[in-house]
């Protein structure tokens, strides 16, 4: 079915302009599972129908312009740096995600980005691996992103679920970009009366490294920051997360810990940069990292490998053009190589607490200033 939806969604144009090809999504290595993430028995089987209810959203917040703009009809290439919130579990499907998240909590952990988070509840929960790879799930997110969008090829990416505590003065995320190219956030706790726990975003189109060092040295522009509210649990909203900064500040009051599940893909588009990265600093274990990002490279790199073979002929591309796709690819091997050796570090880093309220470099202490 995956395969389907991208058969429908996917394009593929000539090499006089930059080249696009999709690759199938990888299937979720369930005969593969990491020993130290074994699966458990649960109370809850996955069901589309039952547990999604899935909302479009008027408009989206196009990137290129950073304004609101109609989210059907819309011009295709369209960028969204974000779109909503809107509804996207059913009441009983909140019931079974929060039930679902719960059971696996005893793996949480504090990273220096984020004071609890939990990671690879994909390798552990039948319910996740069904929810990521769900065909009406990724047709739906794919529709938002306005391009094919597949589960993210990291187990250890594809759900993160974050804790926000009330009162504890710590932002539940810093400011930051992400390590994969889209995310939808889904509220999976009671905020009713909550005073914090904001989702944030940064309305400038940034990224890379370079950005989180800019920003942790000039401040950050109070005008370009831009709140946007969660009305109820069971609500998500969808980020292209690796292209504006985000955050979401402390919780200063909540009836409840704020918890979100953030949900990532993975663009299938095998061609230009990829902006999936590892998380060293989230405290995965060493051999996982290494094999979800062996595997990640593979898959992008077979796939390129694969236009040459099944979408080029001898009339249609010139020697030049094949060297190319052949010398990209192995820079791109390489790199990856490099990552998963440890020779190369991909950490895209973050930005430290208090810059938001410095807009320009005369602040006093570069900014750093109480929350
Ligand atoms: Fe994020």
């Amino acid at each position: 079915m995956i395969d389907q939806i991208l058969f429908v969604l996917s394009i593929t144009c000539g090499l006089t302009t930059a080249l696009k090809h999709h690759a199938t999504c990888m299937n979720f290595p369930s005969e593969r599972i990491p020993a130290s993430y074994p699966m458990e028995d649960e109370a809850y089987v996955f069901d589309a129908n039952k547990h999604l209810r899935l909302e479009e959203p008027a408009t989206v917040f196009d990137l290129a312009s950073f304004k609101d703009i109609p989210h059907t009809n819309r011009p295709s290439g369209t960028e969204v740096a974000f779109a909503g919130p809107v509804h996207v579990l059913s009441e009983e499907g909140f019931k079974a995600f929060r039930a679902i998240t719960d059971q696996y909590r005893k793996g949480a952990k504090r990273s220096h980005r984020q004071p609890s988070s939990n990671r690879g509840i994909p390798y552990r929960s039948k319910f996740i691996q069904d929810f990521v790879s769900d065909p009406t799930w990724l047709a739906y997110a794919s529709k938002l992103a306005g391009r094919p969008l597949c589960p993210h090829s990291f187990g250890m990416h594809a759900i993160q679920v974050n804790y926000g505590k009330p009162g504890l003065k710590e932002a539940v995320d810093k400011w930051h970009l992400d390590s994969v190219d889209f995310v939808m956030v889904i509220l999976l706790s009671d905020i009713t009366d909550m005073v914090g726990g904001e989702l944030q975003v940064y309305t400038r189109n940034m990224s890379g490294p370079e950005a989180a060092a800019e920003l942790n040295k000039k401040g950050m522009d109070p005008e370009h920051i831009r709140t946007v509210s969660y009305d109820t649990g069971g609500m998500g909203i969808f980020c292209q997360g690796s292209r504006i900064f985000h955050r979401v500040s402390p919780v200063q009051s909540a009836r409840e810990d704020r918890i979100s599940m953030v949900v990532s893909f993975s663009s299938p588009e095998v061609f230009g940069e990829d902006r999936t990265r590892t998380t060293k600093f989230s405290g995965d274990p060493d051999n996982i990292v290494a094999w979800e990002m062996a595997k990640h490279v593979a898959w992008k790199a077979s796939h390129r490998l694969n236009y040459i073979v099944e979408h080029t002929s001898a009339d249609d591309t010139s020697k030049e053009e094949f060297a190319k796709i052949l010398e990209d690819t192995a820079a791109y091997l390489t790199r990856g190589a490099g990552i998963v050796a440890d020779k190369i570090d991909d950490h895209i880093g973050h930005v430290e607490e208090g810059k938001e309220k410095c807009a320009n470099d005369s602040c006093e202490n570069g900014g750093k200033t109480e929350l």
